[in-house]
């Protein structure tokens, strides 16, 4: 399987995915996609051999549609079987989704369906929570809501800022992806639950 994963950031997950895939691993990355040319991540691709593209968002202002349609086209050039959306910072309209529903992943800093949309661990820490984590899901038009693949669950310690339960779900993030990927891309669609 042609694994595509799009980011926006420093992709700490997208190293873990790339990372995974070795071996009897059933998939392989074939693009990584920044929708900005100073996301971080893009030098990590590199170093790991895995050709790049950036499609910036800004120049399109606000036309969501356009900037998908010169996504597609970024995506069709690597012909990705599966999407895998990675510290990806921008919302996607239903009719992007659709045209790749049940191929395209999220890994989401919440347990869903709690807290879904941003300020994850703020909001958990505001409540009161002992347990906190990470969902991947499959993408669906409706934002944070797909089909779950697999969750991790952390404990909220006394004295969690958001920093640092942000830094414990980020570590089980990228023990979670790699494991729910190596089960889909193997066609394999029960959850993974952790621990
Ligand atoms: C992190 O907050 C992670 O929880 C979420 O996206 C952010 C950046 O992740 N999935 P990454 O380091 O760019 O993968």
């Amino acid at each position: 399987k042609r694994v595509a994963i799009l980011i926006s950031g420093g992709g700490s997950n997208m190293v873990s995915l790339v990372d995974s895939m070795t071996g009897d691993h059933p998939a392989r990355p074939v693009l990584v996609l920044a929708n900005s040319a100073d996301a971080g991540g893009l030098e990590k691709a590199r170093a790991r051999g895995v050709p790049t593209a950036i499609v910036d968002h800004r120049p399109f202002k606000g036309d969501r549609v356009a900037f998908e349609a010169a996504l597609q086209e970024e995506l069709e050039r690597h012909a990705p079987d599966i999407i895998c959306l990675a510290g990806f910072m921008r919302v996607l309209t239903e009719g992007f989704v659709r045209r790749w529903q049940g191929r395209m992943l999220n890994i989401h800093p919440s347990l869903l369906p709690k807290y879904r949309g941003l300020n994850t661990h703020a909001r958990a820490l505001e409540a009161g929570d002992t347990q906190a984590g990470c969902t991947v899901h499959e993408v669906t038009a409706e934002l944070d809501d797909g089909p779950v693949l697999g969750q991790a669950r952390v404990e909220v310690l006394p004295g969690d800022t958001p920093e640092t339960l942000a830094a414990r779900v980020l570590q089980m993030e990228h023990a979670l992806y790699p494991a729910v990927l190596r089960r889909f891309a193997g066609g394999d669609r029960r959850p993974v639950m952790m621990p």
